[in-house]
């Protein structure tokens, strides 16, 4: 049983766990730059890589001072590095995955790279040991952050096949992009969440959104099933026309406003999910990524996975957004990628799942 420290870097959270055997997480930091990013309504890329650079030391030493404490040499507590190498942000990849290069040369242990995507979806494994695997495979996937939305087959642990994503906007962006647009601020996830919880169940369809379906005969990669796939961009500048010609008066209607374009996300993803496990032999369904945090989205999948008859995984709050536990975690459990020569190795922004 390996302990592995992860180092995520991938956008705009510095973090930094170690985990025991793929999901026992002895210590698991996150510094989230969310409050640098705030003023511009977004990441921006050289800002956060700036701040990587800044914090990622102090946030490994916090990490080893928390898994081994009162330890003379936490260092001597590692077995292997993991750094997440793709995808995301190339110069904010660069700062953790050299980081875990150096590391791993100094302290004579193996390098694992890993995909972020995969991460996300391992994270519903964090903290619980009692997950069977017979019980959870094949697995279906719905990976949904600010940067991605896609959903992946698994027949087997470590076996990922890309079926279906988002072919512009991802999720998570569909809700930055109305609060920006809304003056609500950002990350747009929490606050669209929150107001919406405020908005009787009969009215979250008020008003209606595209639900962005992709068209039959869209060019899309090998595997990949456009009844499957998604398409966001068309919802926020659905919500711009509709603002213009309605402004909403007061709080209420903004909220109103909100839930409605909350369900058209989570409606049109649910109707995804819902394909998939008509279609797929699934036991499990593994949910994971910033926007599964979403009240909405986890009622819906919670009625779904009930009605297919599939064992719902939902990650524990903490392990939703960007973390490193979830990249140690998964290299541990022996999924990182395959690599003869890690240190050779570069990052790959948009490193397929
Ligand atoms: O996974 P994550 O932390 O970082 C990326 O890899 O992108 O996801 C961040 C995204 C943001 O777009 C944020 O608005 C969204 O997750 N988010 C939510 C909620 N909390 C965060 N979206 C919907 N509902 C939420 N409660
Ligand atoms: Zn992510």
């Amino acid at each position: 049983m390996k302990t592995v420290l992860g180092i995520e870097s991938s956008c705009d959270e510095t973090a930094v766990a170690v985990v025991h055997g793929g999901d026992e997480v002895l210590a698991s930091v996150v510094y989230s730059q969310v409050p640098l990013h705030r003023p511009y309504g977004g990441v921006v890329p050289e800002v956060a890589s700036r701040a990587h650079v800044q914090k990622i030391r102090a946030v490994a030493e916090e990490a080893l001072r928390q898994a081994f404490p009162g330890a003379a040499d936490p260092w001597a507590g590692i077995d292997a590095v993991a750094a997440t190498c793709g995808p995301g942000l190339a110069a904010a990849l660069l700062v953790g995955w050299s980081f875990a290069k150096g590391l791993a040369l100094a302290l004579g242990k193996p390098l694992l790279p890993v995909n972020h995507m995969h991460a996300h979806l391992w994270s519903v494994r964090l903290g619980h040991p009692e997950l069977r695997e017979a019980d959870l495979w094949p697995q279906l996937g719905l990976a949904v952050s600010g940067g991605h939305t896609c959903l992946v087959h698994a027949p087997r642990p470590g076996g990922f096949r890309l079926i279906g994503q988002t072919i512009d906007d991802a999720a998570g962006e569909a809700f930055d992009k109305a609060a920006k647009l809304l003056g609500l601020g950002y990350p747009g996830g929490p606050v669209l969440d929150r107001l919406a919880r405020s908005v009787p169940a009969g009215e979250r369809r008020a008003i209606r959104f595209p639900e962005g379906r992709v068209a039959p005969d869209h060019p899309l990669p090998p595997g990949l099933r456009a009844d499957l796939c998604l398409s966001f961009s068309g919802l926020k500048t659905a919500l711009l026309t509709h603002v213009r010609k309605h402004p909403p008066q007061g709080e209420a209607e903004v909220a109103r406003l909100c839930a409605c374009y909350q369900t058209a996300i989570v409606d049109a993803l649910a109707k995804r999910v819902g394909r998939a496990l008509e279609t797929l032999p699934c036991k499990s369904l593994a949910v994971g990524g910033g926007v599964s945090l979403n009240g909405q989205l986890r009622e819906a999948l919670t009625a779904l996975a009930a009605r297919h008859g599939v064992r719902l995984l939902l990650a524990e709050p903490r392990y939703c957004g960007d973390n490193a536990a979830m990249i140690a975690g998964i290299a541990g459990a022996g999924y990182a990628l395959r690599d003869a020569e890690p240190l050779a190795r570069d990052v790959d922004p948009s490193l397929p799942v």
